[in-house]
């Protein structure tokens, strides 16, 4: 049969359904961030760890082959040499399996900003594509990492302005305690399934512990009485578990116990924890989320190593900001425009002398009126507009003019560079 045409796609050139550009200024406040994320990670260990945006796909089924993430959302791919990947959905199974790969000295402490992708409905706070901020420590079960964890994200959000975020604790126990917990949790469900429909029992069949985690109005009741992880830690988990609830006071940090919180991935084992906000919509309003995933690198093949991570969106904690009027725009004033009256290369000359100095600097292009040039300096807020004119040449100096004020005074052309910089209220770097 002959191939028929492709209508064409009126949306080809728009970014894809739940993807977004971000660009300038906005993203000078993604950059401020990134920085201040870096900086606080850096003081507590972390380094920087860069992971491929695809992986094969085996890695991210063992992170969830019971989660709507894993079995609904996944981004999969065979690429011409017939493997079978898919782009991360989530940032904690490609450093796990990095890990397992290259076996750095534990505790090994990873931080990363990168994009996460996830086949959802989007809408405020959901999409496509979004970006986390997050860590990974890896080879040690120590309470107190898991407080030095939390106080991480914590601290974050204080540093950025961000308040009124409520950090929720739960503890998903031990090997030994699950198993125990889950049967629990099942034959109730199961035995008060009556009236719920098809879907409530393949839920449960699917995954009790999901089912905690529910937003359906109809299942609530049930929910609510459910018997509770807590009641069924073993006394190493519990130990633990309070151990990192008084690790948590002792550095003021508030929490609340959320028995029913349940995180969306199968790997979580221990301490869980999520971060809300009240300006966001009750499905979308955690900010960041995380936990201990204790059997993850042995579930790749590696060694015993424990681990705990968290993960912070970037797009929902900027939505948070936007609400709380924290996070502004980062864009800085130039310092100076170079507007150019010779033609010649001493533009090029004076901008780069500029721009070497630390100065930010920029000019106009493609041989335009001065008129249009000083338009253009008076657009780009500039502090400074370096006049270089034939006069001025011929006296070895160019016109400087402080845009805020009006006043031009000329100044000798190898100093300009030195004397714009002395005249800057703020130095650059702060
Ligand atoms: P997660 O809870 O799935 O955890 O995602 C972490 C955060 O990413 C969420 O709290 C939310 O702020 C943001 N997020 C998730 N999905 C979307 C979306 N579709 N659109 C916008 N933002 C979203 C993880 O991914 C785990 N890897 C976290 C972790 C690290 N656990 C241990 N270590």
């Amino acid at each position: 049969m002959p191939d028929t045409p492709r209508p064409p796609n009126p949306d080809a050139f728009r970014a894809p359904t739940g993807t977004h550009d971000v660009l300038s200024p906005e993203s000078s406040r993604w950059s401020g961030l990134i920085a201040a994320f870096a900086r606080r990670a850096e003081r507590f260990g972390y380094g920087l760890a860069i992971t491929p945006v695809f992986e094969h796909l085996e890695v991210f089924r063992r992170v969830g082959a019971g989660t709507d993430v894993v079995r609904k959302e996944m981004y999969t791919f065979t690429d011409a040499g017939e493997r079978e990947l898919a782009l991360r959905p989530e940032g904690t199974a490609p450093v796990v399996r990095a890990f397992v790969e290259h076996r750095p000295t534990p505790p090994w402490k990873a931080w990363y900003v990168a994009p996460h992708f996830r086949y959802e409905r989007p809408q405020r706070g959901r999409y496509r594509q979004h970006h986390q901020l997050g860590v990974e420590a890896i080879g040690v079960d120590d309470p107190d990492l898991d407080v030095e964890v939390v106080d991480l994200a914590h601290g974050f959000f204080t540093d950025i302005g961000l308040s009124d975020v409520r950090l929720r604790l739960n503890s998903m126990g031990d090997e030994e305690s699950r198993p125990a917990y889950r049967a629990a949790l099942r034959s109730y469900l199961l035995d008060h399934a009556d009236g719920l429909g098809g879907d409530f029992v393949e839920r449960v069949e699917a995954s009790p512990l999901r089912v905690l985690d529910s937003k359906r109005s109809d299942w609530r009741e049930i929910i609510e009485r459910a018997p509770q992880i807590t009641e069924y830690l073993s006394d190493a988990a519990q130990n633990s578990f309070e151990r990192v609830q008084r690790g948590l006071d002792a550095l003021a940090i508030p929490y609340e116990l959320d028995p029913r919180l349940v995180r969306g991935f199968d790997y979580y084992t221990g301490t869980t924890f999520e971060f809300t906000v009240e300006d966001l919509d009750a499905a979308q309003d955690a900010i960041g989320g995380g936990g201990r995933y204790d059997r993850l690198a042995e579930e790749m093949g590696g060694p015993a190593a424990p681990g705990i991570g968290f993960g912070i969106g970037i797009e929902r904690l900027l939505l948070a900001a936007d609400a709380q009027g924290v996070v502004g725009s980062r864009v800085q004033r130039p310092d100076a425009f170079v507007v150019d009256a010779l033609g010649g290369l001493e533009a090029v000359r004076v901008v780069h002398e500029l721009r070497s100095l630390g100065l930010r600097a920029d000019r106009s292009y493609g041989g335009r009126s001065v008129k249009a040039q000083w338009r253009q300096a008076d657009r780009s807020d500039a502090r400074f507009g370096v006049m270089l004119g034939a006069d001025e040449a011929s006296r070895g100096a160019v016109a400087v003019k402080n845009l805020d004020t009006g006043d031009q005074t000329e100044v000798d052309r190898d100093e300009v560079a030195a004397w714009i910089e002395t005249r800057l209220e703020t130095p650059h770097d702060a």
